[in-house]
């Protein structure tokens, strides 16, 4: 169904002129002597002052930004220490990337091998080309997940989904959180909703306002739609216009590469309702720089979806 909706892009424009500014913190993203940018700087406990969501400066504030595998512009991504960082620059939002070991634990990162993200390599060498499915749990446990981004991170490791949901939830965050490469992990739709259950995710609360279920496999997300009708789900891709009512029968968000959108293409995202009667929303990604972050949030997106938040944030506070 098609839905008449104020233009998220009035919002921003708004937000814009008036010089709402709610911003407590600027960050320095960047580092001339090191391969690895260096962190910006904020008090420890350091939250940014932002509008709370259905609160009466929701919606007026531009795009929520989410931490994408963390800060992972200033941490290894998909690690702890990405999204302790990103709690610590004020950002609650993050997102990460689930898939499974050998002996069936869910486990958080990108790749579907260990060897760019990990020490693999070394403690392992004779195990080409380090798949994560072929690998069990402990395994991957030994592995060191930080030292690749910078020695400062020695340690860090690979983190279980079960490890990572608890983090999140000691951090007062909330999560993005992608199936990654589903057709590699049959069930793990299931597996991920148990995982989310048992480690309290799935209570009326979280399923509310701190939960958000994607895939770029459209079949994923209207699996985990049937299964959690009740989950906010999002789409990754750029659907057509003509195809996107049939993505709107199972899913809430559809969530584009930044280069593949245009304002027109938003609009006609946000002209449907989606799986729960609300207009369809759109996060795009992966935006790491201010002036492409203040051309999608002019475009009339919801979401910027980055590695470094604090830059994205402060541009579309901007003017
Ligand atoms: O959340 C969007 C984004 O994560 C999709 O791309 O490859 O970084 O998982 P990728
Ligand atoms: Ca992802």
């Amino acid at each position: 169904m098609y839905v008449v909706r104020p233009a998220a892009a009035a919002a921003a424009a708004f937000a814009a002129l008036t010089g709402l500014t709610l911003t407590a913190l600027a960050g320095t993203a960047s580092s001339a002597t090191s391969a690895v940018p260096a962190a910006p700087t904020a008090p420890a406990g350091t939250f940014r002052a932002l509008p709370l969501p259905g609160g009466p400066l929701d919606g007026l504030s531009g795009p929520v930004v989410y931490a994408h595998r963390g800060a992972s512009a200033y941490a290894p991504e998909n690690t702890l220490d990405a999204i302790d960082l990103a709690m610590r620059l004020g950002f609650d939002w993050v997102e990460n990337d689930v898939q499974r070991t050998k002996d069936g634990e869910l486990v958080v990162i990108h790749d579907d091998t260990l060897n760019r993200t990990t020490d693999v390599e070394q403690v392992f060498p004779g195990r080409s080309p380090w798949k994560v499915k072929d690998f069990t749990a402990a395994e991957i446990a030994r592995l060191d997940a930080g030292s690749w981004f910078g020695e400062e991170f020695t340690g860090a490791r690979v983190p279980t989904l079960r490890e990572y949901m608890n983090r999140v939830q000691r951090n007062q965050q909330r999560l993005l959180l992608e199936i990654k490469k589903p057709e590699l992990y049959p069930g793990i739709e299931e597996q991920t909703l148990k995982v989310l259950d048992e480690t309290g995710w799935l209570d009326e609360r979280h399923v509310a306002r701190r939960l958000v279920v994607q895939s770029f496999s459209a079949d994923c997300v209207r699996s985990v739609h049937r299964l959690r009708p009740d989950l906010v789900t999002a789409f990754l891709g750029t659907p057509p216009v003509a195809d996107l009512p049939r993505y709107a029968e199972f899913t809430d968000r559809i969530n584009p590469w930044h280069t593949t959108i245009s304002a027109d293409w938003v609009a006609a995202v946000h002209g449907l309702l989606g799986a729960h009667g609300k207009a369809l929303e759109v996060d795009t990604w992966i935006v790491d720089d201010a002036a492409t972050a203040r051309k999608v949030r002019d475009m009339g997106v919801d979401g910027i979806i980055t590695n470094a938040p604090d830059v994205v944030q402060d541009a579309v506070d901007g003017f």
